[in-house]
C-alpha cells in the first residue's frame, strides 16, 4: 500500500483506489513548506480529533475535492455548518464500509476542542480494514491498554503513531504502542514540527531497531509501499 507523509500527522493511504488523506495541517507547518496543498488529491478525509494541527486545511481540501469527511459525530457537525455535506459520523468502537473498506473509530486518550472552542467531542483513532491490507492510525494519543484490543483482533501490515512526546506518546511509549498492536513496519508521526516535540530521530530509529521493528521517519512529501 502506498503511504505518503505530509508532516506532522498528515498522510494519505491508497486503498483500493481511494486515497485517503489524514488529519491535514500544512498550511501553517513551517517543516511542510514543499508540500502543496491546492494540489493535494482526496478521496477521504479522516480526522482524528478537533485540534488544528490535526484538520487546519480539512474544509478547503473538502470543498475542492468533494471528498467525504470522516470523523466523531461533533466534528463533521462543525464541518457541516461550514458548508461541508459530505460527512462521515463515526463514535467510539464503531465501523462502517466505505468503498474501499472499513473504517472502526477508536480510543485515543488525549483531548479534542475545536479551534473556535467548540466541543469536539472525544479524541479518536482509526483501524483500516480493506482487502490492500490493514493499517492503525493512532492519532494523538497516550499509550493505551486498549491498544491491545487491536493488535488482538487485526493484523496490520502497518501503523502510523505518534511520538514526539510531551502532547503524545514519546518513543518509548510508541515502541510499547507497536508491541500493543502486534505490528512491525511503524510510520512515526507528531514530531519535530514545534519546539515541545523535538526527537533525537537516529535514536528513536536505533530502539524500534534493537526492538526488531522498524520506524519509518519521511521527509513531508515522501511515499513509501508499506
Ligand atoms: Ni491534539
Ligand atoms: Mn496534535
Amino acid at each position: 500500500m502506498k503511504v505518503t507523509y505530509y508532516g506532522h500527522s498528515c498522510f494519505a493511504a491508497q486503498v483500493a483506489n481511494r486515497t485517503l488523506l489524514f488529519d491535514p495541517f500544512i498550511t501553517g507547518n513551517e517543516l511542510a513548506r514543499a508540500v502543496e496543498v491546492t494540489k493535494l488529491p482526496a478521496d477521504y478525509i479522516l480526522i482524528s480529533h478537533g485540534h488544528a494541527d490535526h484538520l487546519a486545511d480539512a474544509a478547503d481540501i473538502a470543498r475542492r475535492t468533494g471528498a467525504t469527511l470522516v470523523s466523531n459525530y461533533e466534528i463533521t457537525l462543525w464541518f457541516g455548518r461550514q458548508g461541508i455535506s459530505r460527512t462521515h459520523a463515526l463514535n467510539h468502537g464503531g465501523g462502517w464500509r466505505f468503498d474501499f473498506g472499513r473504517v472502526k473509530f477508536v480510543h485515543a486518550c488525549h483531548s479534542s476542542s475545536l479551534p473556535d472552542g467548540t466541543y469536539g467531542g472525544n479524541p479518536g483513532g482509526f483501524v483500516v480494514e480493506s482487502a490492500d491490507g490493514n493499517f492503525y492510525y493512532s492519532g494523538d494519543t497516550a499509550l493505551t491498554m486498549d491498544m491491545k484490543l487491536i493488535g488482538e483482533s487485526t493484523p496490520l501490515r502497518f501503523a502510523v503513531l505518534c511520538l514526539g512526546d510531551n502532547f503524545t506518546m514519546g518513543v518509548d511509549d510508541a515502541l510499547r504502542a507497536a508491541e500493543f498492536v502486534q505490528c512491525r513496519e511503524i510510520l512515526g508521526c507528531h514530531y519535530n514540527t514545534f519546539p515541545p516535540i523535538q526527537i533525537d530521530t537516529a535514536a528513536a530509529r536505533a530502539k524500534f531497531k534493537a526492538a526488531g521493528r522498524n520506524l519509518h521517519l519521511l521527509a513531508p512529501g515522501e511515499s513509501l509501499n508499506l
